[in-house]
């Protein structure tokens, strides 16, 4: 299974100038409680962003850049040979982003694991149109927004029609 991570708000934004749009909490353990213990898959700009390896998973990230090393990522110089490397280790593999990276590899992905957030906001990186064709919503968890979390936000699994 090959799924793809992301939080977005109610345009499909997902980031601005290398960052994330919001602060949340339940969703930032959400995503440690899906991805550990698997591969993750990342462009080299979200890897910046996050700027560490991320703890208790396999971090592989794509970039042309042939002059580029960093200590605990394994880096890889296209979204094929992550995948390759990614399948080496595991069945469950993750692709966390983020829009040049999702662009790519939504053909590939059997399933979405979305953070729908409850805001519309200024963003430079987006994530692709959801095709209705293609994706079925399988599960939706509302959360309501908290002192901790600043937004509403559904947790949603949409999994790949099959034909
Ligand atoms: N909301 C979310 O869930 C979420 C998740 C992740 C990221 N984000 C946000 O998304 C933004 C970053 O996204 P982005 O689209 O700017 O960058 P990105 O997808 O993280 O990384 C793009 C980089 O990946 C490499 N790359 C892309 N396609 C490649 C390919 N086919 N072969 C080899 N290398 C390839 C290139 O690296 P080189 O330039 O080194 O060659 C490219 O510059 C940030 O704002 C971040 O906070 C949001």
């Amino acid at each position: 299974m090959t799924t793809i991570v992301v939080a977005m708000g109610e345009k499909n934004e997902i980031g601005f100038e290398n960052q994330l749009l919001w602060h949340l909490p339940k969703d930032l353990k959400h995503f440690k409680d899906l991805t550990s213990g698997h591969p993750v898959i990342m462009g080299r700009k979200t890897y910046e962003s996050i700027g560490k390896p991320l703890p208790n998973r396999t971090n592989i990230v794509v970039s042309r850049k042939n002059d580029w090393f960093e200590e605990g990522v394994l880096i890889v110089g296209s979204i094929k040979e992550a995948v390759k490397f990614a399948k080496k280790i595991d069945e469950e593999i993750f692709i966390i982003g983020g829009g040049k990276i999702y662009e790519q590899t939504m053909d590939i992905a059997d399933r979405l694991e979305i953070t729908r957030v409850k805001a519309d906001l200024h963003a430079d990186t987006y994530f692709p149109k959801i095709d209705e064709k293609t994706w079925k919503k399988t599960n939706e968890v509302f959360h309501e927004k908290d002192e901790k979390n600043q937004y509403d936000f559904c947790f949603q699994t949409y999994d790949k029609v099959i034909d």
